[in-house]
């Protein structure tokens, strides 16, 4: 029963009508949270249809979008109508122990390694435990992710004037209300968040309000915090006929309800509504710093290199002939402890080289890159597993990208590793604007004491070729 009341008709079109209405607050918060940004990830949970994951997030920037609902027949609405290539809808209980697995599968399929952000509106103050979901999904935030939580908070709500005190008689309702969730909620999200190590966190807003003539803005604030009581109180009462609570409700409503409306429509008076919008960021993110590749980490980054590209790829030797050189860069991203959470190797290599490297005729690679003699290649991109959900393969090519616009190179490629049909580094060097030229088959085959993780024996993956055109001094 307590599933379905949000698949209900008048639900749902109470739930557009408040969408309406958060629109003027909302908006402006998503909008800076999004504006500028390119390939944006963003979950959404307790999307209901998903109207509202819609109405938000379909702008340019944003990539993917994964909505959660727990109502299947809502889920599977909101696929219906919204599911495409950028937005996906899945049915799950948050609360429940497999939630995380879930979780990591759909990200997998949809190749999102974290979000950049997670919305919240008007779930928690539903759940059971709503602290143990903010912990829970914090390592699925990018290093710079934000939430945004939207919830109600009838302690900041206000009518005036209210001789006869009708709404604290309405919120003393509402607060008992199964049905309604815990309306006081807003309140209690800076301490939630700050137990789970969240910051900064910002309240966005406190409260929506309508004054004197506004009466349009109050038939939907009517609509949206008052109106669906004498339901609930309806749906009690079928429960449970002879419970003293909706039968004593049930006769407020009868003698007070509609007196309420007229007072919160009537042009001398104003309403305050609490709604809270809050922001908040991970802060225990780990502070890493970026250092070029010495002899002190070569131990460390033969290990890391092998986890990452199958051992003996790259021997000690050759990485550690890498240390110094004007024309390769590798950089690492260490922890505070001195442990290595990513790296990335980049270097400038003559176009033949390269393209041998690929198993690809050069030709193909002078008709996309020019007759450049040198281009520049990411060699190798890995994060530890710690911190595969941080987002920091993207940062680390980035970070190669301007390297090689610092050395003015003219052309930048990358063999990116196959494995079974699907290529790990693809959904990062497209939002870095790679773009795919042709793929390779059997790169590796030639390195027989490659220790491939996925072939037994001799390595037969392919790889994916991609490439970016730079404004370099080789550009012809
Ligand atoms: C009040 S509605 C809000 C819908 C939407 N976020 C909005 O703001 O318009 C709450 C939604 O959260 C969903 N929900 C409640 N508990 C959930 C859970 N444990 N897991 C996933 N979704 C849940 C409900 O089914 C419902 O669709």
């Amino acid at each position: 029963m307590f599933e379905n009341i949000f698949e209900s008709s008048k639900e749902i079109d109470r739930l557009a009508v408040q969408n309406r209405l958060l629109k003027e607050y909302e908006e402006p918060v998503c909008l800076r949270l999004l504006e500028g940004r390119q390939g944006v990830r963003v979950l959404d949970v307790g999307c209901n249809n998903g109207s509202k994951t819609a109405a938000r997030f379909s702008r340019s920037g944003v990539s993917t979008v994964i909505g959660l609902e727990y109502n299947q027949t809502l889920a599977d609405r909101a696929q219906e109508a919204y599911g495409d290539d950028r937005f996906s809808f899945y049915r799950c209980d948050v609360e429940q122990p497999e939630f995380p697995d879930q979780l990591r599968g759909w990200m997998a399929e949809r190749q999102v390694e974290a979000f950049d952000l997670i919305h919240l509106s008007f779930v928690l103050m539903h759940l059971k435990d709503p602290n143990k979901l903010l912990g829970i999904l914090k390592p699925f935030l990018a290093p710079a992710g934000r939430l945004l939580i939207v919830e109600a908070n009838d302690s900041s709500s206000v009518l005036s004037p209210d001789p006869e005190g009708l709404l604290t008689e309405f919120l003393d309702i509402l607060a008992q209300d199964p049905f309604s969730g815990d309306r006081y909620f807003g309140g209690k999200v800076p301490k939630l968040l700050e137990e789970q190590g969240y910051s900064p966190v910002k309240l966005e807003c406190q409260t929506i309000d309508a004054r004197g003539p506004e009466r349009g803005k109050k038939e939907d604030l009517f609509d949206m915090f008052f109106s669906y009581l004498p339901e609930d109180v309806q749906i009690l009462l079928e429960q449970e006929p002879d419970h003293p609570r909706p039968v004593q409700w049930k006769r407020w409503i009868q003698q007070k309800f509609e007196r309420l409306q007229q007072l919160v429509l009537a042009e001398g008076t104003s309403i305050s509504m609490g709604l809270n919008i809050f922001t908040a960021g991970r802060s225990e993110d780990v502070p890493l710093r970026v250092q070029r590749l010495t002899e002190k980490y070569l131990d460390q980054i033969t290990q890391l290199c092998g986890q990452c590209v199958g051992e003996n790829l790259y021997s000690k030797e050759e990485l550690a002939s890498a240390i110094g050189q004007p024309d390769q860069c590798f950089e690492l991203l260490l922890t505070p402890e001195d442990e290595i959470g990513g790296y990335c190797w980049s270097r400038l290599t003559p176009l033949d080289a390269a393209a041998a490297d690929a198993k690809l005729p050069p030709g193909l690679l002078r008709e996309r890159l020019g007759d450049v003699p040198m281009v520049a290649r990411i060699q190798s991109v890995g994060t530890s597993p710690a911190f595969r959900t941080l987002g920091l393969c993207r940062e680390l090519l980035e970070r190669a990208l301007d390297w090689f616009r610092e050395m003015e190179a003219s052309a930048a490629i990358c063999t990116a590793w196959k494995r079974g049909g699907f290529v790990p580094l693809a959904s990062n060097l497209l939002k870095c604007g790679f773009q795919h030229l042709t793929d390779s088959r059997m790169v590796w085959y030639g390195r027989k004491d490659l220790v491939c993780p996925c072939c037994e024996g001799r390595c037969k993956c392919g790889a994916a070729i991609y490439y970016k055109v730079l404004k370099g001094k080789w550009a012809t």
